[in-house]
């Protein structure tokens, strides 16, 4: 069974199309990122796929099973960080996760919680008050919380916002261990770097459009280029080449095709390799990839 299939969604709040006929799969132990502007719709379909919003048009299957039509049984299968903190203030951080998981009718798999707790670094933290918690440390409590039922759907909404640069990179290694573990994840996140690292598949959405959607790879390779400086031990006569963007005396940069082989480069702009002292090669980026397909300059 398909861990998420959402066919033809569309979302309105009022007169507002928040998400127009939105199409994408999930396979098992994939993580795929769903990227786009602030209000593109992204907070959106995740609401939906847990029920938090109703929706007119389309479907969401979540292991086969329809969410509007079974939404208990498809949420008992969904582990869900929000993007919006949490604040039971008057609860500690293990009372919190002791309530939650019995939500499912599961009995509360102690050593667990103790895993999951140590993993997030919230052990030492488990006595104290929700509203005692830091902005990060809150997160990374929707995090336990979101696992503590052993989901094998993971909707993760911003997970690392507002989470400091090194926990940040330890949560990028637990999502790679869950992947490994054949979770399947839908991530949203403005850190386009952290898309870049973690997600399979992406899928750009842009005023509750979906432009685009490709592996990772493809998109980078489609949509972005390199960068490659060349410093030059003496200067050059005038270079000239469709993909040349700024000559100064001992310098030449190019905007290049991240395919296009760099002897292909100098043979095209008559560079001799004795003149070149140092290369400085900046691969492109989800970010340049975000612009090409979200400004519509798609050549
Ligand atoms: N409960 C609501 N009632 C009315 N409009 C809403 C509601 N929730 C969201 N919207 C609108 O729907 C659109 C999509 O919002 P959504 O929160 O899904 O965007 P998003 O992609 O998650 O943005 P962000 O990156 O800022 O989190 C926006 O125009 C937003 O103002
Ligand atoms: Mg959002």
């Amino acid at each position: 069974m398909t861990p998420l299939v959402i066919k033809n969604l569309t979302k309105k709040y009022g007169r507002l199309v928040a998400v127009e006929g939105v199409s994408f799969e999930i396979q098992r132990g994939e993580v795929f990122g769903l990227l786009g502007p602030n209000g593109a719709g992204k907070t959106t379909i995740i609401s939906n796929i847990v029920t938090l919003q109703s929706f007119s048009e389309g479907s969401i299957e979540v292991f086969g099973i329809n969410v509007q039509k079974n939404p208990r049984l498809a949420k008992a299968r969904i582990g869900f960080v929000p993007q919006e903190l949490i604040h039971h203030g008057f609860f500690t951080v293990e009372e919190i996760l002791k309530y939650h998981a019995t939500y499912f009718g599961i009995p509360l798999d102690k050593e667990h919680l103790k895993y999951l707790l140590d993993k997030l670094h919230l052990y030492h933290h488990r006595k104290k008050l929700v509203n005692q918690l830091s902005g990060g440390m809150k997160r990374r409590l929707l995090i336990i919380k979101a696992l503590l039922h052993k989901p094998k759907l993971l909707l993760l909404d911003e997970p690392t916002a507002g989470v400091d640069v090194e926990l940040r990179a330890s949560l990028w290694k637990f999502i790679q261990e869950l992947k490994k573990e054949n979770l399947s994840i839908l991530l949203t996140t403005h850190y386009l770097e952290e898309a870049e690292l973690l997600c399979d598949r992406i899928g750009i959405l842009d005023h509750g459009r979906l432009r685009k959607v490709d592996t990772t790879e493809k998109m980078l390779q489609d949509y972005s280029s390199k960068k490659v400086s060349l410093k030059l031990c003496s200067p050059l006569e005038k270079v000239s080449h469709p993909l040349l963007t700024a000559q100064s005396d001992h310098l030449l940069d190019f905007q290049v095709p991240n395919e296009m082989p760099l002897s292909q480069l100098f043979q095209e702009a008559s560079i001799p390799m004795n003149c070149i002292q140092d290369i400085n090669i900046k691969m492109g980026t989800l970010e340049d990839v975000m612009q090409t397909i979200l400004t519509g300059d798609e050549s």
